[in-house]
C-alpha cells in the first residue's frame, strides 16, 4: 500500500477499500506514515467524505489499534453512555446510579474537560480521594460488585484515534461527519460495553449547532454501533442553552445530589430520566414503557441515591460529601451580574457560559490547566424567566478575584432580553434507535 494512491483515490472520491483503511490506520499508529500524508488524507475525507462502509471501517481499525476491554462476561447488561460534551452536563452523575440501580451495569470511561465543556471525571475528582485510573482488573470487579465505576480515559484505548485527532485539530479536519463519527465510535467499541447510548447535543454549546447536523451525526454513530454488534440508540438533546442551573465542578456535583435526592432542576431531571430510560431499555431488555417506569422508581425511591454515595465511596471518594454537599465549601470570591431591566431573558449562549466559568477556574484553556473545584457559575434565571431591574441572574464564583470582571462581561454578553414572552425550546429533539435510524441514501 502507498499512501500517495489511497490520497489520490480519496482525492477523486474513490471508496477505500477494507485492507487499505486497516493498514493505513496500523502503519499510522506505528509512525510508519508521516502527519503531512495524514493530514492531506484527512482534508480529502473532509471534502469528499466517506461511504457507510468506510466509515464503519475505519471506526473498526482504529477501535482495534490498541487495548480493548472484556467485558464480555456481562452480556447486554454492559452499558455505557457518551455525551458529545456541553457546557453543566453533569447527567452521568445522575444516570449512571439509576442505571446501575435498575440492574445495569454501567463501566464507563469519561474525559476531561477542555475549553468551555466540562468533563466527568473532574467533577468526580472534587470528592476528596476519588481515584479515577484503576486497573482493568479493579474496573471489571467494582462494575460486577457496585454496578458502577467511571475511570479516566486509557491512553492506550484507540491511540490511532488519539493520534488522528491532534493532528484534526491543527489541520482543520475536525469538523467532517465520518471522521467525528469514527473517532467517537471508536473508544465506545474499544470500551467494551455491549450496549451504548449517545447523548448528542445540539446548540450554541455544542458541536453540532443545529438538529439537522446532530441528527446526522446521531444516526451514523448509532449505524456504526449496530454494524459492530452493539445494542445502540442516541438522544439529541438541547445545549443551546446550558443544562440545570449550576456550571462548575463541585457545584454540578452538588446540583446532580439535589436530583439524585428528589429536587433539583426539571430540565436536568427530564434529559436524565431519557437517557437513563433508553440504557435500562437495551441493557435490562425492556420495553421502553417499562424502562421509563423502572428509571423513575429508581429516582424517587431513593435508589439510584444509595448507588451513588457506594459509588464515590467504592473508589475512594470521601462520601460524607454526598451526604452533606455543603462540605464543598464556597469559593472565597463572589460576584454578581444582575439585570438592567424589567425584562424576560430570550436567549443565554451556552459556549460563552461555559468560557466565563473556564475563566473563573472550572475549565482548563489548556490541557495542562489547573482545575479549582469550587469555581464556576450559579444561573439563577434561565430563558423564559422574566427578571425584575437589579435581580440577580447569575453569581459567580472563584478562588481568583482577579477574573470576576471578564466572567461577568462574558455572561453579560451571553444573555438577551426581550419585552414580550418567549417560546421555550425543546429540550430533547429525537431519540434513534435500530428501529427509527434511517440509511445514509434516505438522510
Ligand atoms: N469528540 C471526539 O472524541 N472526536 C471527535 O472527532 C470530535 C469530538
Amino acid at each position: 500500500m502507498r499512501m500517495y494512491d489511497l490520497i489520490e483515490k480519496k482525492k477523486h472520491g474513490v471508496a477505500l477499500t477494507r485492507e487499505e483503511i486497516f493498514e493505513m490506520i496500523s502503519l499510522y499508529t506505528d509512525e510508519k506514515i508521516p502527519d503531512y500524508q495524514m493530514s492531506a488524507l484527512m482534508m480529502a475525507i473532509y471534502f469528499n467524505g466517506m461511504t457507510d462502509e468506510e466509515t464503519f471501517t475505519l471506526t473498526e481499525a482504529m477501535a482495534k489499534s490498541g487495548d480493548t476491554v472484556d467485558l464480555s462476561r456481562f452480556g447486554d447488561r454492559s452499558v455505557d453512555k457518551h455525551s458529545t460534551g456541553g457546557v453543566g452536563d453533569k447527567t452521568t452523575l445522575i444516570v449512571a446510579p439509576i442505571v446501575a440501580a435498575a440492574g445495569g451495569i454501567v463501566a464507563k470511561m469519561s474525559g476531561r474537560g477542555l475549553g468551555h465543556t466540562g468533563g466527568t471525571v473532574d467533577k468526580l475528582e472534587s470528592f476528596p480521594g476519588f481515584c479515577t485510573s484503576l486497573t482493568p482488573e479493579e474496573f471489571a470487579d467494582q462494575s460486577e460488585r457496585v454496578g458502577l465505576a467511571v475511570i479516566g480515559q486509557s491512553a492506550d484505548l484507540a491511540p490511532a484515534d488519539k493520534k488522528l485527532y491532534a493532528l484534526r485539530d491543527v489541520t482543520a479536519t475536525v469538523d467532517s461527519l465520518p471522521l467525528i463519527a469514527s473517532s467517537i465510535m471508536s473508544k465506545k467499541l474499544a470500551a467494551g460495553t455491549r450496549s451504548i447510548v449517545l447523548d448528542v447535543k445540539c446548540g450554541s454549546g455544542a458541536f453540532m449547532r443545529t438538529p439537522e447536523d446532530a441528527t446526522r451525526l446521531a444516526e451514523t454513530m448509532v449505524r456504526i454501533g449496530i454494524a459492530n454488534g452493539r445494542n445502540t440508540a442516541a438522544v439529541i438533546t438541547n445545549m443551546d442553552i446550558p443544562l440545570g442551573h449550576a456550571i462548575g465542578n463541585a457545584m454540578e456535583v452538588t446540583e446532580a445530589i439535589e436530583v439524585l435526592r428528589g429536587g433539583g432542576p426539571d430540565d436536568l431531571r427530564t434529559v436524565c430520566l431519557t437517557l437513563a430510560t433508553r440504557m435500562i431499555a437495551l441493557s435490562c431488555q425492556n420495553s421502553i414503557e417499562d424502562a421509563e417506569a423502572i428509571a423513575k422508581d429508581c429516582l424517587y425511591s431513593g435508589k439510584a441515591y444509595q448507588k451513588f454515595c457506594r459509588w464515590i465511596e467504592a473508589q475512594g471518594g470521601d462520601a460524607s460529601y454526598a451526604k452533606d454537599p455543603t462540605l464543598f465549601g464556597i469559593a472565597a470570591h463572589v460576584g454578581e451580574v444582575c439585570a438592567e431591566d424589567d425584562l424576560y431573558i430570550a436567549s443565554c449562549n451556552a459556549e460563552m457560559i461555559g468560557t466565563a466559568a473556564m475563566i473563573l477556574g472550572a475549565g482548563r484553556q489548556t490541557k495542562d490547566s489547573v482545575i479549582d473545584p469550587r469555581a464556576g457559575i450559579h444561573l439563577l434565571k434561565k430563558p423564559g424567566d422574566r427578571v425584575k431591574k437589579g435581580e440577580v441572574i447569575a453569581r459567580l464564583f472563584t478562588e481568583r478575584k482577579d477574573t470576576l470582571d471578564a466572567a461577568a462581561s462574558t455572561v453579560r454578553s451571553a444573555l438577551t432580553f426581550s419585552e414580550s414572552a418567549v417560546e421555550a425550546q425543546p429540550l430533547i429533539y429525537a431519540i434513534i434507535d435500530g428501529n427509527t435510524v434511517r440509511s445514509k441514501e434516505d438522510a
